[in-house]
């Protein structure tokens, strides 16, 4: 039986709290995605597809004993989401794109192992890319850090909106809205949903045993995405770059533990 916090998530969802059990669940899950992450680094080149890429991560996870938890998910037929240029997140694996030198794309993998699922993203380049698309990747990255250096039980999740909000508007990038990271466990997306912009002090006040992802998309022009007719693609509306890192975290006693970093 899994506690919940007293506290409910804007949506009226109340919060799971795990204890070791499911930190350990995490924590293995965790590991699966941050390897295959590792894993895939080699094989981006110019020539190969999104769809090689995405089998690629799809045979390593299953070599690992994990499910990847986006197949089925809403319909959703792919084991990883990769997102390229200016396609913000949710990208659809694809035999005709085709990697050229210069792109940048986050791929995206949810490894079900147990039960447990971690929820993970890195951006890579391919070749080499511009100043600009190496500062929006480093930016991203260093929010997503930030974020994370801003929990700690107490603290809200207005904090580590704030931390990643400072990021994105001393680099001068925008901060997508209309996508957030939630609450992650034994179920894929569940409460409470973590908005990457925020006001210090507002929010839910975390607790240890609460486990979510942080997954900050910032782009180098406007904030608005649309989704394309497929129903997934989500690109930045100004076709401007965009850039997302993704962890999966766990609030102990006395700070944060990250189940999705690579060793
Ligand atoms: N992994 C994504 C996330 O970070 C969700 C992908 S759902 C899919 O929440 F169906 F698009 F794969
Ligand atoms: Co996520
Ligand atoms: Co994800």
């Amino acid at each position: 039986m899994t506690r919940t916090s007293t506290q409910k998530d804007d949506t009226g969802r109340s919060i799971p709290l795990y204890g070791p059990e499911g930190f350990a669940g995490m924590a293995a899950a965790g590991k699966v995605a941050a390897r295959c992450l590792d894993f895939i680094t080699d094989y981006i080149r110019p020539g190969v597809s999104t769809a090689e890429l995405d089998r690629l991560c799809e045979d390593f996870m299953r070599q690992a004993g994990a499910v990847p938890a986006t197949i089925g998910y809403h319909g959703y037929r792919h084991a990883t989401c990769i997102s390229v240029n200016h396609v913000v997140t949710h990208g659809i694996p694809d035999e005709k794109k085709i990697l050229v030198p210069g792109d940048i794309l986050n791929i995206d993998v949810t490894p079900r192992l147990d039960g447990w699922h971690g929820d993970s993203s890195r951006m890579y380049v391919v070749g080499e890319t511009s100043v600009k698309a190496r500062r929006l990747i480093a930016a991203t990255h260093e929010a997503l850090m930030a974020g994370i250096a801003a929990v700690r039980p107490g603290a809200t999740l207005g904090d580590v909106g704030w931390a990643i909000q400072q990021v994105a508007q001393r680099e001068r990038f925008s901060i997508v809205r209309d996508f957030c990271g939630h609450g992650v466990g034994k179920v894929f997306h569940d409460a409470p949903q973590v908005l990457h912009y925020g006001r210090p002090g507002t929010g839910i006040v975390l607790e240890p045993g609460m486990i979510f992802t942080i997954e900050p998309m910032f782009n180098a022009g406007r904030p608005e995405v649309k989704v394309l007719a497929d129903g997934w693609t989500a690109v930045t509306r100004d076709r401007s770059l965009s850039a997302q890192f993704e962890h999966s975290i766990g609030v102990t006693e006395n700070g944060v533990e990250i189940f999705t970093l690579s060793a």
